[in-house]
């Protein structure tokens, strides 16, 4: 199993890292625009080898495709990061740019990949990747909810004074500040629904700071958070590579589903050795659906935005 990471920022290493500890993968590829970078980010986790018990092999190259070629799976977290006060909407002029030349060099040498998008907005550079190539939809995937949902999780967890462990809950639609949507009617503690231990009160803070999870972190880190988003892009590559038909909100191009189509935005989906195998569509309450309706709206307002 060789899967490439695009981009050695910190999202990118921290990816690389996770991937290598949990020793499913046989070979990591990161690959960086900056000179020795990549190769840098490779020695190091290299050296840990030893020390955290992993048998992946990581290597490093700077902008040489031909490294990458026949990756079973291709994680994109190139393009800049936002800083305090941004909205990931911003990044797009930049970002669009590169996540097409880069999807384009990842096909060439590796026709069969499966593609994770990470770079901002994500939803629409998810969208961008299925519009600038012919790639079947089950093998281009947006992360956003499986990150979204840990999120959700950790406020859960806090409000309930208890494991995170303990604790079920997704947030489907936009990966944005205004757009997610965490689903508290369906979250819950061992089964039983989170409204009996949290008031409506309780629970409409921790989804409020659930959507402003990404903004919260960016103003104390001075840039955007990677752990939880390394550690959700690999627990989504290990359940392509382990084919573990596990259920993940991820972005994907939806024909009908949810009453949308010609758009990437977050649904639950199960993710095997395919990539996506299966939308997962929920039976939503009138209030879930508009809130749906709207987050797609502004998924689609800066897809606009795209020169495709
Ligand atoms: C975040 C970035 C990865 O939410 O979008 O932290």
């Amino acid at each position: 199993m060789k899967v490439t990471i695009v981009g050695a920022g910190a999202v990118g290493a921290s990816c690389a890292d996770y991937i290598a500890i949990k020793n499913f993968a046989s070979e990591v590829v990161i690959i960086d625009i900056k000179d020795n970078y990549a190769e840098g980010k490779a020695m190091d986790l290299m050296q840990t080898a030893s020390l955290n018990g992993f048998d992946t092999k990581i290597t490093g190259s700077t902008n040489d495709y031909s490294k990458t070629a026949n990756s079973n799976i291709a994680v994109i977290t190139s393009g800049i990061p936002r800083k305090p006060g941004m909205t990931r909407e911003e990044l797009i002029g930049i970002n669009a740019g590169i996540v097409k030349s880069v999807t384009q060099s990842l096909i060439e040498h590796s026709p069969n990949v499966i593609i994770i998008v990470v770079s901002n907005p994500m939803d629409t550079m998810t969208y961008l990747v299925h519009k600038s190539t012919n790639l079947p939809k089950n093998r281009i995937i947006g992360m956003g909810g499986a990150l979204d949902s840990a999120r959700f999780k950790y406020r859960l967890a806090e409000a309930l004074e208890c494991p995170s462990s303990d604790v079920s809950g997704i947030v489907i639609g936009g990966h944005s500040d205004t757009g997610m949507i965490p689903l508290s009617r369906l979250a819950s503690r061992n089964s039983i629904p989170v409204s009996k231990f949290l008031s409506d009160k309780k629970l409409s803070e921790v989804v409020e700071a659930t959507k402003v999870g990404g903004a919260t972190l960016t103003k104390m880190l001075g840039t955007s958070a990677w752990y939880a988003p390394g550690a959700a892009v690999s627990s989504m590559v290990q359940a392509i590579a382990c084919d573990q038909k596990k259920m993940f909100p991820c972005s994907t191009l939806l024909d009908g589903e949810y009453g949308l189509d010609d758009i990437a935005i977050g649904v639950p989906c199960i993710i095997g050795k395919n990539g996506i195998e299966k939308v997962v569509e929920l039976e939503l309450n009138e209030a879930e659906k508009a809130k749906i309706q709207e987050s797609a709206a502004a998924v689609r307002k800066t897809n606009g935005l795209l020169d495709v």
